[in-house]
């Protein structure tokens, strides 16, 4: 165990791979200037076909590794491990603020008109007793309409954007929505905010996507504010990846404008 970094240190991120790019985005916008290090664990990807106790463990070592680099905050820019693990890795490290990131139930309610909506989420996510929990609590007077989507994770992991067979993919996972002609889509998982444009061509443009990325960057923010010093070192985005550094650097550079190579490293 680590003890607590100074709080002049860095916000750690880390996903099963590049989707939490899309929370690293609305985290760059809403605390510009501080320094954050975005760990992309794609050789482990994913992680919502992955046990329990692995995907605990996976981001258990990737957590010490950020602590490691300094971090001083961890942000779970992931809905399958936050929905796993992220009660173990707070008992684990009590003395780090650690923030997930959960599929959008409650903000889905407050804007569905027809009270139907839909969740797209990995295998795991959508078997977990926090998402029952998350419906029991705030969405028991809507019919929802749960669609797992195994292989999404992977077909965006391999940089298959713009293809066909993406949309074709994502077809499969629509048509369950569309015949429960759902007004209302949680994205319940990082990624898929990637292939948002996608998934609107199957739903319709009176569909609306919901996904939690700023509403993660606001709780962030404020649990940063009551924490930290300015940095003293340069301030910048560094990406590291457990995976292939050319797939990350391309997509930062694609969807965040960062132009600076991602680093492989081993854990
Ligand atoms: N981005 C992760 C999430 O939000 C994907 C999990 C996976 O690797 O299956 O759940």
């Amino acid at each position: 165990m680590h003890s607590p970094a100074t709080p002049s240190g860095l916000i750690g991120v880390f996903d099963s791979g590049v989707g939490g790019l899309s929370v690293l985005r609305a985290l760059r916008a809403r605390l510009p200037g501080t320094p954050l290090l975005y760990l992309a664990d794609s050789g482990y990807a994913p992680y919502g076909d992955r046990t329990v106790e692995d995907v605990t463990q996976r981001s258990a070592r990737v957590i010490e590794h950020l602590l490691q680099q300094g971090a001083c905050m961890v942000v779970i820019a992931c809905n399958t491990a936050t929905t796993l693990a992220i009660g173990d890795l707070r008992a684990r490290w009590p003395q780090v603020p650690i923030v997930g990131v959960e599929p959008g139930v409650k903000p889905a309610v407050l804007r569905t008109r027809n009270r139907r909506i839909g969740v797209l989420a990995t295998r795991r996510t959508i078997a977990s007793e926090r998402l029952q929990r998350l419906l029991q609590d705030h969405a028991a007077a809507c019919e929802v309409t749960l669609q797992a989507c195994p292989g999404l994770v992977d077909a965006i992991e391999s940089g298959m954007l713009d293809d066909e067979g993406m949309f074709g993919l994502l077809g499969e996972f629509c048509a369950p929505l569309q015949a429960a002609q759902v007004d209302t889509v949680v994205l319940g998982c990082t990624h898929y905010p990637f292939v948002a444009d996608l998934i609107r061509r199957w739903m319709g443009p009176d569909v609306q996507l919901v996904d939690t990325a700023d509403a993660v960057a606001e709780r962030t923010a404020a649990v940063w504010q009551g924490l930290a010093t300015a940095p003293s070192g340069p301030v910048s985005t560094r990406l590291q990846t457990t995976g292939e550094p050319v797939l990350l650097s391309r997509l930062a550079a694609r969807w965040l404008g960062i132009e600076q190579p991602a680093e492989r490293v081993c854990l």
